[in-house]
């Protein structure tokens, strides 16, 4: 069975089932981790109503919510002194961070139990299967995958598999990235050595805020990469654009957002450039069980427990944030997104529906009154 196309869901529909539902979700959270941490209380119990709102939609449409179950009371889990071991962090950030991390589990664990969903990577179709094996990456020493997911700090998780295979001296070395050499990609194993891996290793990967993502792929692939501009944008351009349909000398370099967004919504999301791809589409987390989902957000205590996690040796350390690194801040993305018609935005959103749902991130606010500040 194919998975279900992201298109399939409509925002509009569920808002009348939103409050009553939202109750029952918040049930299903463990009351112990909660009582830990009240001094994040209101905040993660907000985060969580949204996230509920956001992952609900999806729920409600496949009639999920009868399967909910309330989890069984935890005594001491193998992840919750993780983040105590990590130096320097704040308990109000450790708790947060996992309580996230139960709620995201719980959601994938839900939402890919169901019938329509792929449990295995052979279920894939050939093209989903070949995205997802091109996108994993192998270790064959400390016994570890890594799904790749581009903007989500994938170069710096690169540097870290080069050093770890010896072929680069330590992850700071000043060269520029090359993405292919000295690594190992899953689909180039024979199908038992993939079995294999997939079953014994231990699998990861990194999600972040998808419209981030997506912005940081429109500012960075159409403001700076000439090849992205010649190849997609004077595309786009010729497309959307009026009076340009037959202009051969478009230099692609001025896409605007919004026209990179009707682009995005008459493609494929399994056809898509990797670069906006949905992560659901790169990763397939319902056909392969990863062991563990970092957040951009918490990049770096993240990413020190999946080192550790590997058993990385000590000087293997995560690279700092490159110097020219612009990241995508709040004002930026409310000024993008806020730029888009209503109308775009109702189709935009279902698109990645599944990115936000199961990897728990709120829908954003796109009323009229929140654009209008
Ligand atoms: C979800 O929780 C289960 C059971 O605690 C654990 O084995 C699994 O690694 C977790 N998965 C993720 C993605 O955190
Ligand atoms: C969106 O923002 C507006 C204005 O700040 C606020 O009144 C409204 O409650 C917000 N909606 C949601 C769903 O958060």
């Amino acid at each position: 069975m194919m998975p279900p196309r992201n298109q399939d869901f409509g925002l509009k529909k569920a808002g009348g089932a939103r409050s009553g539902s939202v109750i029952n979700f918040r049930k299903t959270l463990n009351s112990g981790s909660l009582r830990r941490s009240s001094a994040v209380l209101p905040s993660v119990l907000t985060f969580a109503v949204i996230v509920a709102s956001g992952g609900l939609l999806l729920m409600i449409e496949k009639g999920m919510l009868n399967s909910m179950e309330t989890p069984p009371p935890r005594g001491y889990s193998k992840r919750s002194g993780y983040l105590r071991q990590a130096r320097n962090l704040d308990p109000a950030v450790d708790a947060e961070s996992q309580i996230l991390q139960e709620i995201r589990n719980r959601t994938i664990r839900t939402m890919c139990g169901q019938k329509n969903m792929p449990h295995s990577v052979w279920s894939l179709s050939p093209l989903q299967r070949k995205t997802l094996l091109q996108h994993i990456l192998v270790n064959d020493e400390h016994r570890f995958l890594y799904c790749y997911v581009p903007k989500v700090a994938c170069s710096n998780w690169k540097r870290v598999l080069k050093v770890l295979s010896g072929a680069l001296e330590n992850v700071d070395v000043n060269i520029k990235m090359n993405h292919k050499s000295d690594l190992l990609f899953l689909s180039s194993l024979k199908p038992e050595e993939i079995r294999y891996r997939l079953k014994h290793y231990f699998k990861f990967m990194f999600v972040r805020e998808p419209m981030e993502r997506l912005l940081s792929a429109y500012r960075n692939k159409f403001g700076e990469i000439k090849a992205y501009q010649e190849k997609y944008g004077a595309e786009i351009i010729r497309r959307y654009r009026k009076g340009h349909a037959k202009d051969t000398a478009v230099a692609g370099d001025d896409v605007t957002f919004a026209e990179f967004v009707r682009y995005l919504l008459d493609e494929d999301v399994d056809r898509m450039n990797e670069h906006w791809m949905p992560i659901y589409n790169l990763c397939q987390p319902c056909a392969v069980s990863y062991d563990f989902i970092g957040s951009y957000e918490h990049l770096e205590s993240d990413a020190d427990y999946v080192l550790q996690r590997i058993s990385a040796p000590p000087h293997v350390h995560f690279p700092e944030r490159q110097t020219w690194y612009k990241p995508v801040t709040k004002e930026t993305l409310h000024y993008y997104l806020c730029s888009l018609s209503q109308k775009l935005l109702r189709e935009l959103l279902p698109k990645y529906i599944l990115d936000f749902s199961l990897f728990t991130y709120p829908l954003p606010n796109t009323t009229t009154e929140y654009c209008r500040h």
